[in-house]
């Protein structure tokens, strides 16, 4: 198995706040590559690693298989959203939960294996599930739901100001086309801001010679192509994280996750939760600000942590992390 490397992400700042040791347990809901389950490993608490991927937890145990030996560590394949029932299990066996930690979005993995759907820089097939055996696509998304549902979507969890104009076109291409691919989709993306016009498939779709067929010229294709790789940010980047987002479900699994971590947590125990995207944090912040109100938990910051530059030379994936850390009475 190939073993990826993961620079975990304000992995000092966990360490100062969930302060892990010998004695503790940890959930760590977002296992990963393990990056910041080893270092709480290495501190000495005990680590269940929640992830929803198999495929990520399967690389995570042959990492962390030294502690797995010792029984420091146990990994559980499930979403996050589950986390309320699981720590009654962990509960009944260990008697108490000292940190959660949520580490949210996806790894380097899935963005470098192209068959999973990611990537709009590799061609791949447009799926994006964390979790091959849920049904959602984003093929299905792309081909089915209406124009405005697309537009709102894009707006809504991709922060894209061409939400409409993408949603639109893509209506058009795909009376013709289905799209099936992450290239297709990005290429067609690409062409769509560049044109600077509502009307770029109609524009560009011509009809081939076998009745009702139409085709998407190759030599306009590789042109958009070229020019979406040359943008500071891929034209196709906001969009590719709406889709992803709403495959996954992401900001409702994150709600139910948190709910389920507060109800969770043992007394003196932490939540730490790292974020990348201004939604994700938005729900974060209001779900903690509701905790806090019903006088049962302390915030431990009332700003977000970010990134300190030296960390940020190092990692810049680090770049847009916010970290908030709530602690139950
Ligand atoms: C950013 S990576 C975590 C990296 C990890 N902290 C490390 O240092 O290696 C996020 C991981 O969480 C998983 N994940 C995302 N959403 C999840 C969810 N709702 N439930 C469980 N795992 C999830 C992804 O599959 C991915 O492996």
């Amino acid at each position: 198995m190939c073993v990826h490397v993961h620079i975990p992400v304000l992995a000092n700042e966990i360490l100062a706040y969930l302060k892990p040791q010998m004695g503790n347990v940890i959930i760590d809901s977002t296992l990963g590559l393990g990056g910041h389950t080893k270092l709480m490993l290495e501190h000495g608490a005990k680590v269940y690693g929640l992830d929803t991927d198999a495929r990520n937890l399967e690389e995570a145990k042959e990492l962390l298989k030294d502690y797995s030996k010792k029984n420091q560590i146990e990994f559980i394949h499930t979403n996050f959203s589950e986390i309320e029932d699981i720590a009654q299990k962990i509960v009944k066996k260990e008697g108490h939960i000292d940190g959660i930690l949520f580490d949210l979005g996806i790894s380097s993995v899935h963005v470098d294996d192209s068959t999973r759907g990611f990537s709009f820089l590799k061609d791949g097939p447009l799926d994006m599930r964390l979790n091959p055996i849920d049904e959602l696509t984003a093929a299905t998304i792309v081909n089915t739901y209406s124009v405005e549902d697309l537009s709102q979507l894009i707006y809504t969890l991709g922060e894209d100001h061409f939400a409409r104009r993408i949603a639109y076109n893509i209506d058009e291409y795909r009376k013709h086309i289905q799209f099936t691919s992450t290239l297709e989709l990005a290429d067609f993306i690409a062409g769509v801001v560049h044109s600077r016009n509502a009307y770029y498939a109609k524009r560009t779709l011509v009809k081939d010679q076998l009745p009702g067929s139409f085709i998407w010229p190759e030599h306009d294709r590789k042109q958009m192509h070229e020019w979406g790789l040359r943008q500071r940010r891929h034209p196709a980047t906001r969009t590719f994280q709406a889709l992803r987002m709403a495959v996954n479900k992401e900001l409702e699994v994150l709600e139910k996750g948190l709910r389920g971590a507060l109800a969770s947590v043992s007394s003196k125990g932490k939540i730490a939760v790292i974020s990348f995207h201004s939604l994700e944090d938005g729900i974060v912040k209001r779900i903690f600000k509701e905790a806090v109100l019903t006088k049962q938990y302390t915030l431990l910051e009332k700003k977000p942590i970010s990134p300190t530059n030296e960390e940020l030379k190092n990692n810049p994936r680090a770049r847009s992390a916010k970290l908030r850390v709530i602690e139950r009475k």
